[in-house]
């Protein structure tokens, strides 16, 4: 049935070649894709071995056969091109920030459940077969209440000082990089996971990285012409959150952090037990007891049904960031045809993400804590 589904990808970088093998391995077809310009669009296409049959993104839009477009563009457009293809009938899996203003994300949000259509959001980390095996062992109360929670998302690619990328810019990027790009992440992971929603924060943002390299997206060139601008978005973050349960969390965030790539980690430490997730290492999970601790197998032949669900491949056959994404996209689309499963991340995942951004930002500014809007909270799926 998904393969009825036709799907476009917005965005030929990273993460929209990531979203093309997703959607093929879903069994979509991937009907074209397109890119900052028609020249490279067609390029992208050659190399994704797709007819190069959409110019620009209106050509898109006004192709009824298209039912899914998958916006993998930068962040400051998302917000339009969402809008476009949902006002044109499609449904939509926009890439994450949905939105950089958390008044566009609800706009967003809001148009998608009139008109009856898929938004999807996605937080893929929630697709690592023993993240699910973790929240469903907090369902059934094997952590007991919350004592503290704690984590950190660290990477190195913009500790370089000639570094540079189209998220530098808050006209590309959005206000918050740090936090908006990677923070936002273990948010909605460790909500998803241990069962809280982040009532208020306190956040201080550091630029350590003060100037970078002129020129941003397409046409930023790694050679440069030696002109350096001022950097307004930050490197690092810490956050001091409290849950709704009023338990304490801490979570460090950093893109200059050497030797640390994709280092999304978190500990919950409960009453009656604690359970730590590295994503790097996303086949083994660490569960701490009183008198002990072991570490857990991704293992389809054991643990919860999610866990079984979305294993595709037995113990000790390494399983990862690409797997997650496909399984994302199969419960995307099957959504789409009307089949929910549990825990795709939506439209009001991306609602909350905006939500918290801005407590991020609002508490940095003001040296002070910052409330999570509840009314954010109340358009979420719940737990
Ligand atoms: N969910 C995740 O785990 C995850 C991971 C990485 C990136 N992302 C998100 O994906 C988005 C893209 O990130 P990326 O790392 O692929 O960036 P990238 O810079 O590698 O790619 C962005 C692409 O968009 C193209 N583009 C620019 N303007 C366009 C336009 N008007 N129409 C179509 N394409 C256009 C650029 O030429 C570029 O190829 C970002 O919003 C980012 O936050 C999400």
């Amino acid at each position: 049935m998904s393969g009825s589904l036709r799907a476009v990808v917005s965005g030929a970088g990273m993460i929209g070649a990531v979203h093309a093998a997703a959607i093929r391995a879903s069994g979509g077809e991937l009907a074209g894709v397109v890119a900052s310009t028609p020249e490279r669009g067609a390029l992208a296409a050659e190399k994704w071995r797709v007819p190069a049959r959409y110019p620009d993104f209106e050509a898109v839009l006004a192709d009824d056969s298209v039912s899914v477009v998958h916006v993998c563009t930068p962040n400051a457009l998302h917000v339009g091109q969402a809008e476009a293809a949902l006002r044109a009938g499609k449904h939509v899996i926009c890439e994450k920030p949905l939105a950089t203003a958390t008044a566009d994300a609800r706009r967003l949000t809001r148009l998608a459940e009139e008109a009856g259509l898929v938004l999807a959001v996605p937080f893929v980390y929630r697709y690592h077969p023993l993240v699910r095996e973790l929240r469903e062992r907090r369902l059934r109360g094997e952590f007991g209440a919350w004592q503290l929670i704690h984590g950190s998302y660290l990477q190195d690619w913009m500790l370089s000082e000639d570094a540079m990328s189209w998220r530098v810019d808050p006209s590309e990027g959005g206000p918050s990089r740090a936090f908006a790009d990677i923070g936002s992440h273990w948010c909605d992971l460790v909500e998803w996971v241990a069962g809280i929603r982040f009532t208020e924060l306190t956040a201080r943002l550091g630029t350590t990285v003060p100037t970078r390299p002129a020129g941003t997206g397409a046409t930023f060139s790694a050679t440069g012409e030696g002109r350096r601008v001022r950097v307004r978005t930050e490197d690092v973050a810490t956050v001091l959150l409290r849950t709704d349960g009023g338990t304490l969390a801490t979570l460090t965030v950093s893109q200059v952090s050497a030797g640390r790539k994709n280092r999304l980690w978190f500990e919950l430490d409960g009453a009656r037990g604690s359970a730590v997730f590295d994503q790097e290492n996303p086949e083994t999970a660490w569960l701490g007891a009183p008198d002990g601790a072991r570490v857990l197998f991704r293992d389809p032949g054991h643990g919860s049904a999610e866990q079984r669900r979305l294993s595709r491949l037995p113990a000790g056959h390494g399983q990862g960031y690409a797997d997650c994404f496909h399984s994302f996209v199969d419960d995307a689309y099957a959504a789409i045809r009307g089949e929910p499963r549990e825990g795709l991340p939506t439209g009001a995942d991306g609602v909350r993400s905006a939500r918290l951004t801005e407590a991020v930002l609002t508490s940095s500014a003001s040296l002070t804590w910052a409330d999570v809007d509840p009314t954010a909270i109340a358009l979420e799926n719940t737990a």
